[in-house]
């Protein structure tokens, strides 16, 4: 007897981004809110960073909360039903609860059925690598729209007295549907890791030895020591200027793309310093729009770039069809860059 082939699963010829939306907290911390935990300056903060204030979410504004809304716009914006969605991938490093995924919950709230939903945890590379397994899902044939969310709330996991991160996390959500196209509409992405360097931002401690070494030494009741994030600053930002143009350069030659075709170039907002060193190194030419939301958005992680798109197509600054260069990095180290084409 011959061994049944399987049936393939087909799926469409391409995929693209079919509408975008985010959500911004509705409470705003200017850095002169930031000058009361650590000693810095303003002029010290726009200068060293490009931010002059960020927004942090409130109780009510939890991380399904603010998926929910912005997944909401992404959904109205494509033009399909939230029934019709065939996959909930939520990227995000500060959902505080380790099981079930929030995607599960979002996906509910959302009325997407019984839709596949999990977490990806790629910290500021996060959207990109959504967008990579929504693409392989849809040309795969195992959904026909897929909703990626970027999300955090940083602020949980800041340390207001750490004047090395102090300045720069913020919270909020972003959200695209993934669907199919006729047409190319997600270049190859281009995506990796490098573990050595898994320390240079990370958790303080894991909750497990955190908790259980205050147990040990204070007993328990006594106040215990909540993880936040710390950031060896300067090896990140020499990893981001030199090794991320190198990759965002990959991204654009496995499109087949040249800078000058671009009609936006949307980075992660990890620092303004960071974005300006990337176009140098790119040769962006300088009438390419570049995306500058870290000013009143600080970093927000897995966030920032859908909610710097979503910000770029509202203000007119690009325009829907587009050509745009993506690019998140961050924690682990991980990173994830490609082509797309706005929405
Ligand atoms: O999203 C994930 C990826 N993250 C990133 O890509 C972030 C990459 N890194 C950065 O963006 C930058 O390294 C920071 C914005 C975090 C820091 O900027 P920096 O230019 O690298 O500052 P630094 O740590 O080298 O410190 C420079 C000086 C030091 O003083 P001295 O030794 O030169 O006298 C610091 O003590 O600035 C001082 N400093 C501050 N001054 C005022 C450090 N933090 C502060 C502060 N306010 N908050």
């Amino acid at each position: 007897m011959t061994t049944p082939q399987i049936r393939p699963a087909t799926g469409a010829a391409f995929s693209r981004i079919l509408g975008v939306g985010g959500y911004r907290p509705v409470r705003v911390i200017p850095n002169s809110e930031v000058l009361n935990w650590i000693d810095s300056s303003d002029e010290w903060i726009r200068s060293r960073s490009g931010i002059a204030e960020r927004r942090w979410a409130g109780p009510e504004e939890s991380v399904a909360e603010m998926s929910v809304q912005a997944a909401g716009k992404a959904i109205a914006q494509s033009g399909i039903t939230a029934e019709q969605i065939g996959g909930v991938i939520v990227a995000t490093v500060s959902h505080l609860k380790q099981t079930p995924a929030i995607a599960t919950e979002i996906a509910q709230r959302l009325g997407c059925g019984t839709a596949p939903a999990f977490d990806i945890s790629a910290a500021c590379a996060g959207f990109g690598y959504g967008l990579g397994l929504a693409d392989g899902m849809i040309r795969g044939g195992s959904a026909e729209y897929v909703l990626v969310i970027g999300v955090e709330r940083l602020s949980d996991l800041t340390d207001t007295s750490d004047r090395s991160t102090a300045f720069i996390f913020g919270d909020g959500a972003g959200a695209v549907i993934v669907g199919p196209s006729d047409t190319p509409g997600i270049g190859k992405v281009i995506w990796g890791s490098d573990g050595s360097q898994r320390d240079v931002i990370s958790q303080t401690q894991a909750w497990d030895t955190a908790f259980a070494k205050q147990d040990a030494v204070n007993g328990v009741g006594e106040e215990q020591k909540w993880p936040a994030l710390r950031m060896d600053g300067q090896p990140v930002f020499r990893w981001a200027v030199w090794e991320m143009a190198k990759v965002a350069q990959q991204a654009l030659d496995a499109a087949g793309i040249t800078a000058d075709q671009l009609g936006a170039f949307i980075p992660h907002q990890a620092n303004m310093r960071i974005t300006d060193a990337m176009i140098k190194a790119l040769k962006l030419p300088a009438s390419v729009p570049v995306a500058r939301d870290i000013a009143e958005t600080g970093n927000t992680s897995a966030a920032s770039i859908p909610l710097a798109m979503e910000r770029m197509l509202e203000s007119g600054e690009a325009r829907s069809g587009d050509l745009a260069l993506i690019i998140g990095f961050g924690a682990g180290l991980v990173y994830a860059a490609a082509v797309v084409t706005l929405p």
